[in-house]
């Protein structure tokens, strides 16, 4: 006849405090049980249904976007979400304007529209149509470099070059916000107009544009060069 006697001195052995490890161990399951059974049916029943997700949606179809680049129309099918950035690069074939970060972090994108610098890369193209835009292919003229790209190469203010569009584009906005009178967060009476370009102010409205290279001493003499009206003929 078989019993269910537990061995004395083993792990199931009931002490006068103690229940015995069977018995906790089936309490405890029991206690989950009845826990988790209400929970079942509501969870079935409240499931929503999975929203479309991004790929099942049908894309925004390309429509006509016409951005006037360099004093050139370039008429561009663009679905809705590509960026000005990429539309540049990648629809209207102007590489000059470089992707760094993606994000708005770096600079790298910088471009003017309507003669106030902006990042690219942060911006839809479809917001820019019939807009005027100066990507650094458009600084010189005629063969001709810009005072601002003279002075970069004056004042050797570049290394590897690829943030240097950014910064040319930035640089020649700097000058235009300077002579309207916008004020920078350095500027000790921002009531007034600020009188001098100092190099803290150039450092700080040059702020955006991150040089990995560590050009900035440089760069920030060659705006200052040109703010001076001190550009050679390079
Ligand atoms: S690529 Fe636009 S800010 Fe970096
Ligand atoms: S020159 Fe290389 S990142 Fe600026």
């Amino acid at each position: 006849m078989s019993t269910n006697r537990v061995p004395p001195g083993s792990d199931d052995e009931p002490t006068p405090n103690q229940p015995s490890r069977r018995r906790f161990l089936q309490s405890a399951a029991a206690v989950a049980a009845v826990g988790a059974a209400p929970h079942l049916p509501a969870q079935a029943q409240t499931q929503p249904a999975a929203p479309a997700s991004a790929e099942t949606r049908a894309p925004e179809p390309p429509r006509p976007v016409t951005l006037n680049v360099n004093g050139r129309a370039y008429t561009l099918q663009l679905e809705p979400r590509v960026t000005l950035l990429d539309a540049l690069r990648e629809y209207a074939g102007l590489m000059g304007t470089k992707k760094g970060c993606d994000r708005g972090q770096c600079g790298a994108c910088t471009v003017m529209v309507d003669g106030r610098r902006i990042n690219s890369c942060l911006t839809l193209a479809v917001m820019h149509d019939g807009e005027t835009i100066t990507t650094v292919e458009g600084l010189a003229s005629n063969g001709v470099l810009s005072p601002m790209q003279r002075a970069f190469i004056e004042h050797d203010a570049f290394q590897c070059g690829y943030c240097t569009p950014g910064q040319l584009c930035s640089a020649t906005a700097l000058l235009s916000e300077f002579g309207n009178g916008t004020a920078s967060t350095v500027t000790a009476d921002v009531r007034s107009r600020p009188t001098q370009l100092s190099d803290d102010e150039i450092r700080e409205r040059m702020s955006g544009n991150i040089c990995r290279c560590g050009a900035y001493a440089n760069i920030v003499a060659a705006v200052r060069a040109v703010h001076d009206g001190n550009t050679g003929n390079a």
